[in-house]
């Protein structure tokens, strides 16, 4: 069955959408706005919930960018584990997935935060594990630069290890909570981890209760070697930026190789490639949705922002001139610049064709249209095998995904491709992944029997 996850920014997607006349106001660190996209996207029986993150403000090297709010990762955002344990007491089944950094968080804290929301959350919480795609991050944790590439993706393999070691610290039965025998703790049951790693010393055990997942849904979102190697190793379920059918099918299908050499099954390691959606009741609504919201793109912050998503200046350029060949990868993400760039000179695009294409997009598929147009899309992409699923983008909200649940899902639900209600029990469950079993007590139990 496809899945589908939301981001939970009440600014929406398109770099101008928050311009539109509809669109929220009032939209910065805002409660209210978080439950409505929250509960609209439970209505629409969707599995997750996304809030992507930075650990400082983006693009303050950039800043007529910033001043015109054309960055998905926004300034003054809610920390995600915070948020979304607001957001978990106004919602009871879908999945509350937050990004976290391995490269500037530490292990125990961070462990602690996914435990306690999963707890509290009854078995949803999921974590992006991420790198820091914005290399200013390492300013603020008394760095002068960000971590090379390599080395971000070696450090959040033994974090995520460690991480797990962490939730693995108490059996299910060590809290005895007897009253009769005046017994709280049955002390066999704890394992103390006592790592010692190239990157952390963790004593441990962890101060929260085995999360009721065991751990939370594991994402990631990387898309080059070491990006690839860590998902094919850890993630349940990944994102990609891959905007045709074809970039997505080849993606689609290294992950999977690479998750069996591994020594897991494919089916263990979900993909889910962004699609941007802008649909309306008819074609011609969403159309003209579209158009308004493009006509609202000044080519300044158009050549800024595409800039940004292409990881080099393009500012020195005419936008009318072609896009250029691209300048060697920095110490930053790299998801999206080959993923545009591979198109730009394909269709040799100019650059202000390239940024009118992309923007909306950022890397991810389009589709604009009425419900059997969207679905149609949908649908051929999932039966193709490009996909497990689609992280749904919204232009500007509340129209955007209010449109979606209202108009796509139950043309999905017709077609028998989607969900008519939620399963029962975690997350996990929900999804078809497995329970991971804790590794220290499974061994002391097998050895006692
Ligand atoms: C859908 C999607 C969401 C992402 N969300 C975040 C995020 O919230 N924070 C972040 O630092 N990077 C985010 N990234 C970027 C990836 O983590 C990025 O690829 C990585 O930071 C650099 O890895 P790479 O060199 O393997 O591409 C996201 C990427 C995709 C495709």
């Amino acid at each position: 069955m496809l899945s589908l996850i939301t981001g939970l920014h009440a600014v929406g997607n398109h770099p101008a959408g928050w311009r539109h006349p509809n669109a929220w106001t009032d939209t910065v660190m805002n409660l209210e706005q978080g439950i409505h996209v929250a509960k609209t996207a439970e209505r629409g029986l969707f599995d997750m919930l996304f809030i992507s993150d930075g650990n400082g403000v983006p693009s303050m090297d950039a800043p007529e960018m910033l001043e015109a709010n054309c960055i998905t990762v926004k300034p003054a955002v809610f920390e995600p584990v915070t948020f979304l344990s607001a957001l978990a007491m106004h919602t009871s089944q879908i999945g509350l997935l937050a990004t976290a950094t391995t490269t500037y968080e530490e292990p125990f804290t961070l462990a602690r935060k996914f435990a306690s929301l999963d707890h509290l959350s009854k078995g949803r919480a999921c974590w992006n594990v991420v790198t820091s795609s914005n290399p200013l991050d390492s300013l603020n944790f008394g760095k002068d630069e960000h971590l090379a590439r390599y080395d971000r993706y070696e450090r959040a393999q033994e974090f995520v290890d460690v991480c797990k070691g962490l939730w693995d610290s108490w059996a299910e039965d060590a809290f005895l909570q007897d009253k009769a025998s005046g017994r709280y703790l049955d002390i066999s049951r704890v394992h103390t981890l006592d790592h010692h790693g190239k990157h952390f010393k963790i004593k441990g055990p962890l101060n929260a209760a085995r999360p009721p997942q065991g751990y939370p849904v594991l994402f990631s979102a990387g898309q080059s070697e070491p990006g690839r190697e860590l998902a094919a190793s850890i993630a349940d379920c990944m994102f990609c930026a891959t905007p045709t059918k074809e970039l997505a099918l080849a993606f689609y299908g290294d992950m999977k190789a690479r998750a069996q050499q591994h020594g897991r099954d494919a089916s263990e390691l979900r993909v889910f490639p962004g699609a941007v959606i802008y649909a309306a009741e008819t074609q011609a609504e969403a159309e003209d949705n579209f158009a308004e919201m493009q006509a609202l793109i000044t080519p300044s912050v158009g050549v800024l922002n595409l800039s940004h998503y292409v990881d080099m200046d393009l500012t020195g350029y005419a936008p009318d001139d072609l896009f250029p060949p691209l300048t060697e990868d920095g110490v930053g993400g790299s998801s999206r610049r080959y993923a545009i760039a591979a198109v730009a000179h394909a269709e040799k695009l100019t650059i202000r064709q390239t940024y009118e294409r992309f923007l909306p997009s950022f890397g991810h598929v389009v589709m604009i249209g009425d419900a059997k147009k969207i679905a149609d899309e949908i649908e051929d992409w999932y039966a193709s095998g490009a996909c497990d699923g689609f992280n749904v983008h919204v232009g500007y909200q509340p129209d955007g995904l209010d449109r979606f649940v209202d108009h796509v899902v139950p043309e999905l639900q017709r077609r028998g491709i989607y969900k008519k209600e939620y399963g029962p029990g975690t997350l996990r469950e929900k999804l078809g992944l497995t329970l991971p079993p804790n590794p220290f007590f499974e061994a002391k139990r097998d050895a006692a029997e």
